[in-house]
């Protein structure tokens, strides 16, 4: 199982540190044999991602970025490089967020060309798919999660273990709405029936509360966490729901 918190635009150098420092006490108090069951991955934004590598440095934890982009260098003001990312120590990127893909223009076929550049320079990937509230009331979940996951099946045809698919309805994100865990369970068999990617983790409104139920569905292997990663304690809850389901 593997267990990321998104933490989107919070967290300077400085809060992330003392959030990093956080989680190893946490990780030290527990022992890093329940640990060592899940992944455990944090994003912090790209000006953060030093301090989280710093703190986290040996101690299994891994760093991702919020975005990657697919050319070496070059003009695209913005944006930052795999190579970038591996020179800084990060370990992997999300890619195609809802929130990118609704303010900043993101596409299908751009996260497809992120994600793929990313795995080629050996980084690990979180591929963001998922409905938006109409088109789930219009009956269109399933239309969606073809194209969204087709494209990125035909830039990277055969996933391997470091791509993850994170299945997100947008209408959960953020919100406190929580897909039921049938919804989560459907969707994500869905995704595994037209991809054979090895991992789908959740995402929409994952807390301590709901973790359980969500993370013991079929084929849910771990979790995005927005809001509940922000903090040590519910983030921590998570990771040790997860890790106590692996063992069982
Ligand atoms: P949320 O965000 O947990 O705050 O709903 C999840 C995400 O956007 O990855």
């Amino acid at each position: 199982m593997l267990i990321a918190g998104n933490w989107k635009m919070h967290k300077g150098p400085g809060e992330t540190a003392a959030f990093c420092a956080g989680l190893l006490t946490y990780v030290g108090e527990q022992g890093m044999e329940e640990l060592d069951r899940i992944e455990v991955v944090v994003a912090p934004p790209f000006v953060s991602l030093h301090a989280a590598v710093e703190e986290l440095e040996e101690s299994g934890i891994r760093v991702y970025a919020q975005n990657v982009h697919w050319a070496e260098e070059g003009a695209f003001t913005g944006e930052v490089s795999r190579s970038m990312l591996i020179a800084s120590g990060v370990a992997g990127a999300i890619v195609g967020h809802s929130e990118r893909r609704q303010y900043f223009g993101e596409t299908d076929e751009s996260t497809a060309h992120r994600g793929a550049a990313a795995l080629e320079a050996g980084l690990g990937v979180i591929a963001c798919v998922g409905e938006t509230l109409e088109e789930r009331e219009g009956d269109e979940t399933e239309d969606v999660l073809r194209r969204q996951v087709g494209a990125i099946a035909e830039a990277i045809p055969e996933p391997g273990a470091a791509l993850s698919i994170a299945y997100e309805p947008v209408w959960a994100i953020g919100t406190g709405k929580t897909a039921t865990p049938e919804m989560a369970r459907d969707a994500h068999a869905l995704i595994k029936s037209i991809y054979p990617v090895e991992r789908v983790l959740y995402g929409g409104s994952v807390k301590p509360e709901n973790a359980e139920e969500l993370l013991s569905q079929d084929d849910v292997d771990g979790a995005l966490v927005g809001g509940a990663s922000l903090e040590v304690d519910p983030f921590t809850a998570i990771c040790e729901t997860a890790a106590r389901l692996t063992r069982s």
